[in-house]
């Protein structure tokens, strides 16, 4: 989604903010533009496309000054165009908006607008802003940003600049996400954390409602009515190379070998070394609430879902207790039923998803208690979640999710065993013997990433690489592997994949099987193994291409596959973790054998902030 970068100071406001575009890159976009006051009023470049197009112009015309504010914008009002881009101006071009999120009522306020001789040069929601601050300005920035957002309704981040007053810089947050980055004599703003970390650690998670003032002397935040606002300031301890490639050529391949690591942060913080006891503090669940509870909701989108759908397979396997799944965009529609003693766990990477953050209000509106399932610590769906529990994976860069989901899961199965034991479901022996396959996991998704060449050997094939669709089958808790190993595939490559649950095959999908059509089959020894083979069988027949996936071992699965991928042997309920790694392999290396944008797939935004 849209990305904001802004700073005052003694640096140069271009450098900064561009530097902070580009380590936005990965959330998507379609252009950029940047705004910087100086002595002849506001110098504006934008362009449309990569920010390699802007960093060229800028190179032609430099803009200098002292207080700036940049843009990537994702097109949700308008289409991606140079004049849709933001900053935007009013009239006089003394003011300059850049916004992320949607103004909902910004049609009534255009119409308002145009009513007084106002002519808009934009079809975006944002350029209201624009023209409503220049509306209540009257020398003072601050106090006519906060009177202009009492007129907005909706999603939004701003940050704001006047020609007027070039030793100010402002910005509010209502739902999307803002922080202020603080330096000396200096202040910084962005959408997201790597957008300013170069430059500074110390950062204020900027609340819903909340308008700050930024000036070299400091930070002054109030809301809307003008009441002032004490703010905590954090210190970021993110690692600044966990941002960069580090040697791979995509952040997604970098990604899908951090899982190993990734895991064992996941679990090391939960079941300390030398005890097998699971320890979930932060979700702030207390255990009476454990044990009354009779219904657990689980929301999330896309790939989250896709862990969550492991997550109810675990939950009610070793917790006993039942799981409604829904997609959050599904689920803030449908008026749920949410019983007494219900639970809510929203899953997200970036914590910053709306749909999921709406199922949340609406849960914790009727009564649940929420105990959300995030990557990104300090995000909206930790903040606005009653307990947490951190994935520990990471920023993840590559806009397709890979160390998140396998970080996902695992925090599932603690949570689940956490559960179960605490219901009394599980006996601790039970509970210790499965931690004890828990953490076998990162070891053998580190064998699978040391081997990994047949995989590759696969993805340059052209009955598979050129395949124009494929399906992807698993049951039971490998049916979400599935979804997930389609979706994967579909993303980065356009290539069509779906995923279906295997037992389907024979109510319709089959009739597409031929003998050029790749047929992707999760069938890992388990409780359905045997059902599994009876549907390769059944797509052997139609002369479809089956990819097995396998245990090691299994030599009878050759019968019946073209090729074998094989994983480590694993207990079943855990297996999902270690089969998404070689079908996220597969999927990279079929988009890149493809030449795709691997990290930035067309249409795709690493954070969905809009509905
Ligand atoms: C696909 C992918 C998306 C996200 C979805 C939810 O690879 O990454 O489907 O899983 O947009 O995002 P988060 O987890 O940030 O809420």
């Amino acid at each position: 989604m849209c990305g904001i970068v802004g700073y005052i100071g003694d640096k140069s406001p271009v450098e900064v903010i561009m530097t902070g575009l580009h380590r936005l890159e990965y959330r998507g976009y379609d252009s950029a533009g940047v705004a910087v006051v100086n002595k002849d009023g506001l110098g504006c470049i934008k362009s449309l496309g990569k920010l390699k197009i802007l960093d060229a112009k800028l190179e032609e015309s430099p803009l200098l000054g002292q207080t700036g504010i940049g843009h990537t914008r994702w097109a949700t009002h308008g289409v991606p165009s140079e004049v849709n881009s933001h900053p935007h101006f009013n009239v006089a071009k003394t003011i300059a908006v850049v916004h992320n999120g949607i103004i909902e009522n910004y049609y009534e306020l255009r119409e308002q607008l145009k009513a007084t001789g106002i002519e808009f040069r934009s079809q975006t929601d944002t350029e209201v802003i624009a023209h409503l601050v220049d509306k209540y300005y009257q020398g003072d920035l601050f106090a006519a940003v906060k009177r202009a957002l009492k007129d907005c309704e909706g999603a939004y981040a701003i940050g704001v600049i006047c020609k007027d007053q070039p030793d100010v810089l402002v910005a509010a947050r209502h739902g999307s996400p803002l922080i202020v980055g603080l330096g000396e004599n200096e202040g910084y703003i962005g959408s997201d954390v790597p957008a300013i970390m170069k430059y500074t650690r110390k950062v204020m998670y900027i609340e819903n409602g909340h308008v700050c003032e930024i000036t070299r002397q400091g930070v002054k935040v109030e809301d809307v009515n003008g009441n002032p606002v004490q703010m905590e300031v954090k210190n970021i301890e993110w690692d600044d190379a966990a941002a960069e490639k580090e040697g791979y050529p995509h952040f997604m391949l970098k990604e899908i070998h951090q899982q190993a690591a990734v895991l064992r942060n996941t679990l090391g913080g939960r079941v300390h070394e030398g005890s097998d006891e699971v320890q979930l503090t932060d979700m702030n669940i207390s255990k009476d609430e454990l044990k009354a509870c009779k219904k657990i909701f689980v929301v999330a989108c896309g790939t989250a879902w896709h862990a969550g759908m492991v997550g109810k397979f675990l939950i009610e396997k070793f917790a006993k207790v039942s799981v409604e799944l829904d997609l959050a965009s599904e689920f803030r529609y449908r008026d749920p039923v949410i019983p007494e003693n219900s639970i809510m766990i929203p899953v997200s990477q970036s914590g910053e998803t709306a749909d999921t953050l709406e199922a949340i209000r609406i849960a914790k509106s009727r009564g649940a208690q929420v105990a959300a399932i995030v990557n990104a610590v300090g995000s909206s769906v930790a903040r606005e979640s009653h307990g947490v529990v951190y994935q520990q994976a990471g920023p993840e860069i590559g806009v397709a999710s890979t160390k998140a989901y396998t970080s996902q899961c695992m925090a599932f199965a603690l949570f689940a065993i956490w559960l179960g034991e605490t219901r009394g479901v599980l006996s601790k022996v039970e509970a210790k013997e499965l931690i004890t396959h828990l953490r076998q996991i990162p070891d053998k998704v580190d064998e699978i990433l040391n081997n990994q060449d047949k995989i590759k050997e696969l993805a340059n094939r052209p009955e598979y690489r050129d395949a124009v669709g494929c399906f992807f089958l698993g049951r039971n808790v490998n049916f979400p592997s599935a979804l997930e190993g389609a979706l994967k595939l579909k993303e980065i490559s356009y290539i069509h994949a779906e995923g279906y649950a295997a037992g389907e095959m024979k109510h319709g999908p089959i009739a597409l099987v031929t003998e050029t059509f790749p047929v992707i089959c999760i069938a890992v020894k388990g409780e359905t193994y045997d059902k599994m083979v009876s549907n390769i069988q059944e797509i052997a027949a139609r002369k479809g291409l089956i990819i097995s996936v396998a245990t090691e071992g299994d030599k009878s699965i050759q019968a019946h596959s073209k090729d074998v991928i094989y994983i480590p042997e694993c207990f079943e309920a855990f297996s999902p973790i270690l089969v998404a790694v070689p079908l996220q392999l597969l999927a990279y290396y079929i988009a890149a054998n493809l030449g795709c944008d691997v990290d930035q797939p067309r249409n795709l935004a690493k954070s969905v902030t809009v509905e």
